[in-house]
């Protein structure tokens, strides 16, 4: 795949996206986005713009530090095996920029890969019990899990590391979120096969939370 700009006009689906660089000095001290953090469910149409989507999925899952043999990311990983993945389930002018459409970000490129074609929140909304009001947020979030890669160093009790893991990703999101001036929500209430269905991934990528983010009314 060719990379290419988010700026560029005119892209086609297929090309992986190369997101802004991500900041790594804010305005908001994490004590105050710890005070401020709430799960919402009101969003107005208002978009996110790319440095912001940029910004979330690096709080999310980037990569902190290269090493020859791992990519440490934001979150903590038992053994550094990285079981997670973050997808962005992009509206209808949800970001400037970029074609409404299912996108897996890919943290050691800190690039987006086009997954499916066109606005997917509202078979989303259906998938989580019918929550339609996280299909007006204009980005929502999903991270998924692929236990092998860590029940084949832990066994079993890897399966429980990936849970917690998802934890702290989403944590990281929330509190990104509220350094932007966004608002977060959080759903774990939802048909895990028909939200694989919507995301378009791996069977093996089994989704653990949503994360619709926007603006708040
Ligand atoms: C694992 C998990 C699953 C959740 N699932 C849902 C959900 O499906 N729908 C929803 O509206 N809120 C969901 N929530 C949000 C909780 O209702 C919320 O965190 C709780 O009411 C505390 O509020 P706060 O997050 O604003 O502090 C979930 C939270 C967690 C941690």
């Amino acid at each position: 795949m060719v990379g290419i700009s988010m700026g560029m006009a005119g892209t086609s689906f297929g090309e992986d996206l190369v997101l802004p660089q991500p900041d790594t000095k804010g305005t908001v001290s994490v004590e105050e986005a710890l005070q401020a953090r709430r799960s919402h469910r009101r969003f107005t149409e208002k978009g996110v713009t790319k440095d912001e989507l940029s910004q979330l999925l690096w709080a999310a899952y980037g990569v902190t530090r290269h090493t020859s043999g791992v990519d440490f990311k934001t979150a903590p990983s038992a053994g550094a095996l990285y079981p997670l993945d973050v997808y962005a389930v992009v509206g209808e002018g949800g970001t400037a920029g970029i074609k409404a459409g299912v996108y897996r970000y890919l943290p050691e490129d800190h690039r987006l890969r086009p997954v499916r074609d066109g606005d997917q929140r509202e078979d989303l909304g259906r998938a989580a019990l019918q929550q339609m009001w996280l299909a007006k947020a204009p980005v929502v979030l999903v991270i998924t899990g692929e236990y092998r890669r860590t029940t084949g160093k832990y066994g079993n009790r890897g399966q429980r590391y990936v849970l917690m893991e998802s934890g702290n990703v989403s944590q990281n999101i929330f509190l990104q979120a509220e350094a932007l001036g966004l608002k977060a929500g959080i759903v774990g209430a939802f048909h895990d096969r028909e939200v694989s269905r919507v995301l378009g991934g791996p069977a093996e990528h089994e989704p653990l939370l949503i994360m619709p983010v926007g603006h708040i009314r």
